[in-house]
Formats: C-alpha cells, structure tokens, sequence
C-alpha cells in the first residue's frame, strides 16, 4: 500500500470508534440524501466502496431487502469491523463487508455477473486517481446499472475561514479541491461528471444541496473534527500551533452562535449519478 493509502487508512482506524458518534448530524443525511438519488430496489445488488461506519450501505441494504444484497468495502478493518457488526445488529444478512482499496477493488466472484448499483459517499475525493477509479467501477457494474457518489458542494463562508487556520500546515492535496472545493475537478458539478464521462459513464448529471450542520459550541466542534477525517489536519498542525487554532476557532464560532451558544453551519453536497450504457 502506497504512502498515501496507509496514511488514510490509519486515520480512519483511528477515528472509526467515534466517527458519526458524536451528536453532530453530518454523514448520515449525507448518505441518505445519495441513497434517495440511487432509489435502490428490492432484489438489486449493491456495491458500497468506502462504506465507513455503513451511512449509505444499511439503509441499502433495507431497501434491496433480503433477496438483494449489498458489498460494503473499506479500506479500514476497523471501519469494516464496525459496519459488520451494525448490519448483524440488525439483522442484515443480505450484507458483506470486506476489506478492499476502492482505487482499484478486487471483488473476484463476489462481483458475478455485475452490480446493480454502486454508490461511495464522501469517498471519491480520497482516491489517488478518481478517474481511473471510476473506470475500474464501471468494470464491476452490470450493463445499465448506476452509479452515485456524494461530493462536498460550495463550503459555508465561516466554516471555512475555520478550515483556513489549519492550512499554512496541510501539503497542496489536502488544499486541493479534495477538501476545500476550490480548484480541480471537484469545484463543480461539470467537473465531476466529467470525471464520470471519460471514464465511460453515461448521462452523468448532478444535483446540488446544503446539509444544516449543528455544533453545541466550540468544543463540540473539536469533538466532531477529531472523531472525521479532519483529525489529520491536526495531526498535521505542529503541536505548538494547535492550541492557537483552538482559540481562533472558538472565537470564529462564539462570533456566529445563537443566543443559546450553538453554531449551524451549512455543508453544500453534490449528488452526481451516471449509468453505464
Ligand atoms: C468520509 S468517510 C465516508 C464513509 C461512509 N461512506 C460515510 O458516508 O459515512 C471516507 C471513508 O473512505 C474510506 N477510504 C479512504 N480511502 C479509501 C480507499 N482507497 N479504499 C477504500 N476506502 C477508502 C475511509 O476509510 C473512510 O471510511
């Protein structure tokens, strides 16, 4: 595994025991949102690349119901862990997770004649090549079955002056369009759906909406950012920064809260969805 891959896939184990647990809603209507786009059926077969926690591949998995079913692939055991043991909690026999790299996803028989749908929410933006990616993808869907993927859509104004504090220490990919939607082909909607075209998709299109984001205050935001992927911002931070960029954003926050101390901000998501023909 390549430098890159291994550093996510050690912030991820890191933050799976409190990732979506912290009170903040963020991944789930995230998810929802991009499973309402995809609409699966009962009977269909699913294939969810960076399934995390399981956000979009259990409330798949209660669509398609038991005679479908659904292959969940993460690049973290524990995530992978995690998601197994929340689909047998529920009962959800119709769900396999593995460990897979969803750059390049090694599915052998499991893919058989090929999925229905395939869906990766808040995931493609990880992937070394997205492109080359989506092309591999399109290799394990059967013909006119789909795809959907959530993207970030424009940042709040405020909730990124707050990411800025942290990027004199982020490296130029983490300041790409992967996490501030500012360059790249995740800036827009045509962007991303040309990501899909050239890799084969058809009729790629895509839907953009904002999620409310709630935090109590300051210090429920630093619980959200160590329990997500932006734990490596300060993990990036030198340690005689971080406490300074704690300050900053408290401030930033207490600025912007209501009367009763809480802060909403507003996180722009993009649905793009294509077909293969
Ligand atoms: C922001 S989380 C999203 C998880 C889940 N889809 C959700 O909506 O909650 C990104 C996930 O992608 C996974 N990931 C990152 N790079 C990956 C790769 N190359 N292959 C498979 N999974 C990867 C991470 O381990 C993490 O679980």
């Amino acid at each position: 595994m390549d430098a890159q891959r291994e550093t996510l896939r050690s912030l991820f184990d890191a933050v799976a025991d409190s990732y979506d647990q912290v009170g903040v809603d963020f991944f789930q209507p995230i998810a929802n949102g991009l499973v309402g786009e995809l609409d699966p059926q009962p009977g269909e077969r699913a294939l969810d690349l960076g399934c995390g926690r399981g956000a979009a591949l259990l409330p798949i998995a209660r669509a398609v119901g038991p005679t479908g079913s659904v292959v969940g692939g993460d690049l973290s055991p524990v995530m992978v862990a995690q998601a197994t043991a929340l689909a047998a909690e529920e009962d959800l026999t119709q769900v396999e997770v593995l460990a897979m790299d969803a750059q390049e996803p090694d599915l052998g028989s499991v893919a058989g004649d090929g999925f229905d749908l395939l869906s990766a929410s808040l995931v493609l933006f990880f992937l070394p090549d997205p492109g080359e990616a989506l092309a591999r993808w399109r290799t394990l869907a059967r013909r006119g079955g789909r795809v959907g993927v959530a993207t970030f859509g424009p940042p709040d104004p405020t909730w990124n002056s707050i990411d800025a504090l942290f990027a004199p220490y982020l490296p130029p990919q983490l300041l790409d369009a992967r996490t501030s939607g500012v360059a790249g082909p995740f800036e827009s909607s045509s962007g991303v759906e040309g990501l899909f075209t050239e890799a084969g998709w058809r009729d790629a299109r895509s839907t953009e909406t904002a999620v409310p984001v709630r935090f109590e205050g300051p210090d429920h935001w630093y619980r959200f950012t160590m329990s997500t992927g932006q734990r490596g911002f300060w993990g990036l931070t030198p340690e005689d920064k971080r406490a300074g960029i704690r300050e900053a954003a408290t401030r930033i926050i207490e600025d912007a809260a209501a009367p009763d101390g809480s802060v909403t901000f507003s996180q722009g998501v993009r649905y793009t969805l294509a077909r293969n023909p």
